[in-house]
């Protein structure tokens, strides 16, 4: 190993240590900013209060490549009994953005001192608050930091796929994650007098029942939507029909058309079954990210970039995955592409899904990781074409 892959490793275990919430990520944006601060030949700006952005001029002129790291943590107890374990009770690095981020301040070491070979310029994107809608990318986007970006990427180490793997899924790859909910609004009294009531969870619970045939009876079959009601409260004891049933959850669909359609159809049910009954309704319908969707022809060259870099038989075939990303909100300014890193070890036991309270990663993953994002970096710049006319091996450790 060398030394600027164990120098990844610990930033990633000091963030690790020290996780922070979305919006709250002030130590964690000041730690990178120092760090940043060691590497000559950056120019560092503070779009937000948590958000650090750095840019590297190359020697001769060329295209701008964004590469976008996420930042912060989430308010789950980790469980890893490892040394580099959160300090913070109730916040935990859960989905490997403390990795993400130790990857691109790494990659920011690599490229800085190789400077005079670089032609065009790296943007170098440590984003706050990807796990907590409207999320922090957007805002980014609006401070200007995709401004004359020719290409964006940015990585996911990945719990599902093999450590030594990875993913790149050309078009449609992370959903829109949108939020519904829904108040039932009946009439309570005497549980031994329900027909002197309008009961809001007998009711709630034929809308729960109706609105599974959203998907299965309203959505073209090979249109891939999650409707999921994750939410259901209602009464307080035993003998009371309480007034009203509140049900929430989530959508999550690919297609703009199924996007603002499912919603839609969502309500009908519930004005309808609310109706039957004498119940009124409070509807409320939240947008999240839109979704993920990678650039054929950039997916493509990163295919090849891949390929040479680390053999074709590092690629795994991948399907495109429900959960959502603010990575997006950059897609909308520039071709992009989220590739997903393999960080799984089964015979380590690193197994945990994201988001658990014993997720942990294989941190080899990070070696791999930096190694893919300046293979890619470099060739999305266009480097100075060498003697032989062919373009310099992305150099790796
Ligand atoms: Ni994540």
């Amino acid at each position: 190993m060398d030394d600027l892959s164990s120098r990844v490793i610990d930033w990633r275990r000091h963030l690790h240590r020290h996780p922070e919430v979305a919006f709250q990520e002030h130590g964690t944006a000041q730690f990178i900013a120092d760090t940043l601060e060691r590497i000559p030949g950056l120019a560092i700006t503070r779009p937000t209060a948590t958000s650090v952005v750095a840019q590297l001029d190359g020697a001769q002129p060329g295209p701008t490549v964004a590469v976008r790291a996420d930042i912060d943590a989430l308010p789950i107890h980790e469980e890893n009994d490892v040394d580099y374990r959160s300090t913070v009770p109730g916040v935990m690095h859960a989905c490997g953005h403390d990795g993400h981020t130790a990857i691109v301040l790494g990659l920011a070491t690599r490229l800085a001192a190789r400077r005079g070979e670089l032609a065009g310029r790296v943007r170098f994107i440590f984003q706050h608050a990807e796990e907590l809608s409207p999320g922090g990318a957007e805002e980014l986007v609006q401070r200007g930091v995709m401004d004359g970006v020719d290409h964006v990427i940015g990585l996911h180490l990945w719990s599902p796929v093999p450590v030594g793997k990875i993913g790149l899924i050309s078009g449609p790859a992370m959903a829109a994650p949108d939020t519904f909910s829904c108040t039932i609004l009946g009439a309570g009294g005497h549980a031994a007098a329900p027909h002197q009531t309008i009961d809001p969870i007998a009711i709630g619970a034929q809308v729960v029942t109706a609105l599974q045939q959203v998907v299965s009876r309203a959505v073209d079959p090979l249109d891939p939507v999650v409707v999921s009601i994750t939410q259901f409260v209602a009464g307080t004891t035993f003998n009371v029909i309480p007034n009203s049933a509140y049900l929430a959850g989530t959508i999550r669909t690919f297609d703009a058309e199924l996007r603002r359609t499912v919603p839609q159809q969502m309500e009908r049910i519930v004005r309808g079954i609310t109706e039957a009954f004498g119940a009124t309704y409070q509807w409320t319908y939240e947008p999240g990210y839109r979704p993920v969707v990678n650039d054929a022809a950039l997916t493509e060259r990163l295919v090849q970039v891949v390929t040479r870099t680390f053999g074709a038989d590092t690629l795994v075939p991948l399907r495109p995955t429900m959960g959502g990303e603010d990575f997006s909100a950059y897609q909308q300014r520039a071709p992009g592409v989220f590739a997903f890193v393999g960080a799984r070890n089964e015979a380590r036991g690193l197994t945990h899904p994201h988001h658990h309270p014993r997720f942990d990663l294989d941190e080899q993953s990070l070696h791999i990781g930096l190694r893919y994002l300046e293979a890619a970096t470099l060739d999305l710049l266009g480097a100075p074409q060498d003697a032989t006319g062919t373009r310099p091996l992305a150099m790796s450790a």
